[in-house]
């Protein structure tokens, strides 16, 4: 019986991280869902990289859905002293968060 429910509480844990935090990979499809904008393929992988290795050492990793397009340049425009992102490296994450969110909306 206890293994039981704790067999379920590791189920629900395991379902809820994947649907409400899922960082996708880049695919080919990002790179070229936002025109007029040059962030290729090997930026929004470095910048994928760089929001899960920095951007949760301090607090959960953020969600990419919670926040709008416009709100998550302004966003990650404050973490990056915290983050000590160099200009490119803050650039990179947020082409990858947009191309995320393009990808979906
Ligand atoms: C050195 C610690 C630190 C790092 C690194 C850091 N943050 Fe934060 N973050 C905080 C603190 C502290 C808060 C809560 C206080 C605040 O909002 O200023 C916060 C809050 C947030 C929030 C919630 C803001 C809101 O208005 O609800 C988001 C989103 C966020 N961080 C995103 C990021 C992203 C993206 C990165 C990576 C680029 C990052 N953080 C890196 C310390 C950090």
């Amino acid at each position: 019986m206890k293994k039981v429910s704790i067999f379920v509480v590791l189920a629900c844990l395991l379902v809820s991280c994947e649907s409400t935090n899922y960082v996708p990979p880049v695919t080919s499809q990002m790179a070229t869902a936002r025109k007029g904008q040059h962030a290729g393929l090997p930026m929004l992988r470095e910048g994928r990289t760089l929001f899960v290795h920095r951007c949760i050492e301090c607090h959960t990793l953020p969600v990419l859905w919670r926040y709008s397009t416009e709100d998550w340049p302004a966003i990650v425009d404050s973490m990056s002293h915290r983050a000590s992102l160099k200009p490119a490296e803050r650039e990179a994450i947020v082409a990858y968060i947009l191309a995320v969110r393009t990808r979906r909306d």
